[in-house]
């Protein structure tokens, strides 16, 4: 993980973490404790941080999603990600294999960038205002970590959170 700023680029795992939970961001890094070569899966791989980290929050299910340039539509797919919206819900992360790059706008203080890679799980949390897009390596693999029912879809204006 590696979060810019405007003023620095903090790289160091635990000064990211204090860094994101200001913001009300959450991080965590974590290695495969499921070791097994014949499993390839990353739900299985990561079964008992995936486990642990539901337990914390309240999360129900967990899936797997890739996107890369075998999808002719990758560009389409990632246009709307990439306008500054938020959710309702959680937007929880872990990056399997690739990178992307979170953006956070904290609204009072100036935007910045996280840009995650393998090992890395980020919480953005309802009502953040945020965007996302791939590095130019076009290929990222996550775990998408949620609530229930949960609601992704991306709320382009901005509200004042207090209405909500
Ligand atoms: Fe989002």
């Amino acid at each position: 993980m590696k979060i810019k700023t405007k003023t620095k680029t903090i790289t160091d795992k635990e000064e990211a973490k204090q860094f994101l939970r200001k913001y009300g961001l959450y991080a965590e890094f974590w290695e495969p404790e499921i070791t097994d070569s014949n499993i390839n899966d990353p739900l299985q791989k990561y079964k008992n941080q995936i486990a642990k980290l539901k337990r914390k929050f309240g999360y129900a299910t967990a899936d797997c999603c890739s996107l890369n340039t075998t999808n002719p539509n990758l560009d389409k797919i990632l246009e709307p990600f990439k306008k500054e919206h938020h959710h309702t819900d959680d937007e929880v992360r872990f990056t399997v294999d690739g990178e992307g790059i979170f953006g956070v706008n904290p609204l009072t203080e100036p935007r910045f960038e996280v840009c995650v890679e393998k090992g890395d799980l980020l919480v953005v949390p309802a009502m953040t205002r945020h965007w996302f897009e791939l590095t130019e390596k076009k290929n990222i693999c996550c775990l998408r970590i949620f609530k229930e029912n949960p609601k992704w879809e991306a709320v382009y204006e901005m509200r004042n959170p207090t209405s909500v």
